[in-house]
């Protein structure tokens, strides 16, 4: 029995979530008039209302205990004053010096890194100046009309999700596109109907060594010289990475390559210069202001006391259903067209950083880590998989989020949106008691939900700091390392492995699956037959 398992505090929440068999949602709110304004805080521009979720006093007093245990207090300031939490890779984790502003709250022996982010965020600045003004432009002189962003996981989630979050706030003179996967059809969506003479590239990857994003940039490298020469790159391809003499090899100007550091993790990189496409595609006021948001987030999260701290409280309320309701998964039902990105991006969030079974003493964990991340928008969420939240004989948590303005004209639409998140928390709350079973749902269904005014860029940075916070504090919770990522690399090597057997069908080392599925791609293959997108090097193969 680990540790964990076998401490006070967590038996204490086994007792405790043993007597919930009997407890209701419905009696809670009728027993407790102050329920809802109890069970509710705001921070950072965020209206979070966990009243719907089953948990009493006694079971949140026990997860703060839980907590307590766990020294959660002690590990937020071990990140504040910039201790190596990632112990597997010997890095510091100081993200959140990322949309810090004021030297003086920066403790002392953290200056020289946050000199480093101030002084990136000036080159991006000025960059951004210069390519709006068209102080700089394409080889033939035009300006830069499109962004195309090259990078993959944390170099490609965050920069795409906020800037589909931030779509009242794009420039009209320049759009941002992003390509992502190996799988050509994506570069050749992105590229066809893009004039490359007003194309700025930006290869983002913090290693500079991904496949994904090496392929991808290689390929559209190609692209621009076949129609505007050889010496387009110089002119046409900007990089992010924390390997900067690696983008240099690749033939990017040092004046356009943009640091960033070993202790920034990529999937917490979205506020580094891996946000230049967004800087330059939403603005550098739009910018700061993520900024600005996050960092009040960071600063409620440093700050508040662990009962009164949102990222804490929501951490303990998804251990609560993880660990003493043997709950794998969480539902993330956001009710805005434009956060669709967002579930997506809390995949690699929260999965890549706790996705773990190994503790921080090296021994394997007896217990459930994170859980499986999903979700869409709503209201096409309530279209597919909605039933089973309803009906389904285990429940499943869900957080909603949604947006009380919306920055369009159409209140009907706006309202119906709304009434259809409170609708579904509702309904998973009440449940349906009828006598014909297959109308029945049980309800008792437990939910949060996180109200922003509006989906300001302030709201939007604090949103992403505060989802990365209670990633953190569920990593302490489990005494994992939240901020490594071995578990991508076995698939990655075998990956190098495979690829040349695609050419010879040499298959005498691999199992009877994967060889029978390789000589039947090998054989498709050999008749080259198919019609082909027409997009410039793309038609052609080798
Ligand atoms: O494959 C996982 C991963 O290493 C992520 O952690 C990372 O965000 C992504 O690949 C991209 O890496 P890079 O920014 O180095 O290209």
């Amino acid at each position: 029995m680990s540790e964990l398992t076998a401490s006070l505090a967590w038996n204490a929440l086994q007792n405790h979530s043993e007597r919930f068999a009997n407890f209701s949602l419905k009696d809670a709110f009728s027993d407790d008039t102050e329920r809802a304004s109890r069970l509710s805080l705001s921070a950072g521009g965020l209206f979070y209302d966990y009243s719907k979720e089953l948990i009493d006093d006694d079971a949140l007093s026990a997860l703060l205990d839980l907590a307590g245990q766990q020294n959660v207090a002690k590990a937020i300031q071990a990140m504040q004053s910039g201790e190596e939490l990632n112990t597997t890779e010997g890095r510091q984790v100081l993200h959140h010096l990322l949309r810090q502003t004021d030297k003086s709250t920066i403790p002392t022996q953290l200056h020289p890194q946050f000199d480093a982010v101030i002084n990136t965020r000036a080159k991006m600045k000025d960059a951004v100046a210069r390519v709006h003004n068209a102080d700089v432009t394409g080889v033939t002189g035009k300006a830069f009309t499109d962004i195309v962003h090259i990078g993959i996981g944390g170099s490609y989630l965050g920069p795409e999700m906020i800037y589909q979050g931030m779509q009242v706030h794009h420039l009209p003179s320049i759009r941002c596109h992003f390509i992502s996967n190996i799988c050509a059809h994506e570069l050749a969506r992105v590229l066809d109907g893009l004039n490359p003479e007003t194309c700025l590239f930006v290869v983002a990857s913090k290693t500079f060594t991904t496949l994904e994003t090496l392929t991808n940039a290689n390929t559209a490298k190609h692209w621009l010289e076949q129609q505007l020469g050889k010496n387009a790159v110089g002119q046409h391809f900007y990089a992010v990475t924390s390997s900067p003499e690696k983008a240099e090899s690749y033939g990017i100007s040092p004046a356009h390559i943009f640091a960033f550091w070993d202790w920034v993790g990529g999937r917490f990189s979205s506020f580094s210069a891996i946000g230049l496409s967004l800087a330059l595609g939403l603005g550098w006021e739009t910018f700061e202001s993520l900024l600005d948001g996050a960092a009040t987030m960071d600063t409620h999260f440093f700050d508040a006391p662990l009962n009164v701290n949102m990222p804490v409280l929501m951490a303990l309320i998804g251990v609560w259903y993880v660990n003493f309701f043997d709950r794998e998964s969480l539902c993330i039902a956001a009710y805005d067209s434009r956060l669709r990105s967002f579930a997506p991006f809390l995949q690699q969030l929260e999965m890549e950083s706790n996705g773990k079974s190994t503790d921080l003493n090296n021994n394997a964990v007896d217990y459930h880590t994170c859980p499986t991340i999903f979700g869409e928008p709503g209201t096409n969420c309530q279209h597919s998989y909605f039933q089973l939240l309803h009906q389904s004989p285990e429940f499943v948590p869900v957080n909603f989020i949604a947006c009380a303005q919306q920055e369009h004209t159409h209140k009907e639409h706006q309202d119906w949106l709304f009434a259809n998140c409170l609708a579904q928390a509702n309904a998973l709350m009440l449940g349906q008691q009828t006598a014909d079973q297959h109308k029945h749902m049980p309800g008792n269904r437990p939910s949060s939900t996180l109200l922003l005014d509006r989906l300001s860029p302030e709201n939007m940075g604090a949103l992403v700091a505060l989802y990365e916070h209670k990633v953190y504090v569920q990593s302490v919770i489990w005494n994992v390392n939240a901020f490594d990522q071995w578990g991508v690399e076995l698939g990655k090597q075998i990956s190098k492995g495979i690829k040349p057997k695609l050419d010879t069908g040499d298959t005498h080392d691999l199992d009877p699956s994967t060889a029978a599925l390789l000589t039947r791609y090998q054989k498709i293959n050999e008749a080259d037959d198919i019609p082909r997108q027409n997009t410039p090097d793309i038609k052609k193969r080798a």
